[in-house]
């Protein structure tokens, strides 16, 4: 069974006071969901890496907390680098893998992406794998090309055991941070896409979450949200302010 999923990247932005602001608002109206809608909704904190446990302590049982990036190592002679067993250890549960953010400024490879989700799998972590084209690449009409590459080779190593650890995130780049949303159907024509890309890749493709990502807000959500292959959200600006945050995950269809 895919889960629903609203995750909250936080990217370079918050502070000691902001996690006990906003990990408590949201924290505090989540626990007022009704019982059916929180037991098939998992909600996300993503912080910058030193907050992740102060989040993972302030989100209780009702927030889950995950991490933006992880090194493609688990121990070592890293300066600089924190690997997915730390982030276990520290309480994370999800990280964020091959976000475009990462891929474009910090000349992550797809090769990297990879090393990357099978660290956070060994280590008993969801991966995130965020995947998207650029506008170049979609008016090229080389969207489903390089969004079904990026998928082949960042879950290549993915064994029978572990695709239930695994959630795709499509994050067309030209919407993220924009103001540009996707439009529903162009978002769930895609979505349908990656899942015949998992498909392929004999992983049980109707149980893994697929998320939309690029300019949700509380005014879009429930649109994308109610498309068959769209299984929730990776939320950028609008996760930092708790009611737009809050009213995203109340955004899915009441009955399905
Ligand atoms: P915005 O919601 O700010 O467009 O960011 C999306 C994103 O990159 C989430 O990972």
């Amino acid at each position: 069974m895919r889960r629903r999923i609203v995750a909250g990247n936080w990217k370079m932005n918050g502070s000691k006071d902001l996690v006990q602001q906003l990990v408590g608002d949201i924290r505090e109206q989540v626990a007022g969901f009704d019982e059916r809608v929180k037991r098939a909704l998992d909600v996300i904190i993503v912080p910058p890496a030193l907050y992740v446990d102060s989040v993972v302590s302030q989100g209780g049982s009702e927030l889950a907390t995950g991490i933006q990036n992880v090194g493609q190592w688990q121990s070592g002679a890293y300066t600089g680098e924190v690997s997915s067993d730390m982030a276990r250890d520290m309480g994370c549960q999800y990280v964020l893998v091959g976000h475009s953010e990462r891929r474009q400024l910090f000349g992550e490879s797809d090769d990297v992406v990879a090393q990357k989700i099978k660290c956070v799998l060994d280590s008993g972590l969801t991966a995130v794998l965020c995947v998207g084209e650029t506008l170049e690449e979609r008016e090229a009409g080389e969207a489903e090309r390089v969004v079904a590459g990026q998928i082949q080779q960042g879950l290549a190593d993915v064994s029978a055991g572990q695709w239930s650890r695994v959630v795709v995130a499509y994050e067309p780049v030209w919407a993220i941070g924009t103001g540009k949303t996707a439009t529903a159907e162009d978002a769930q024509a895609m979505h349908a896409e990656i899942r015949g890309v998992l498909e392929q890749m004999n992983a049980p493709s109707e149980d893994v979450s697929i998320l939309y990502g690029g300019s949700v807000k509380a005014d879009n959500a429930a649109a994308l949200f109610a498309e068959p292959d769209i299984d929730g959200g990776l939320i950028g600006g609008a996760s930092l302010k708790a009611e737009e945050f809050v009213s995203i995950c109340r955004s899915f269809p009441v009955d399905a």
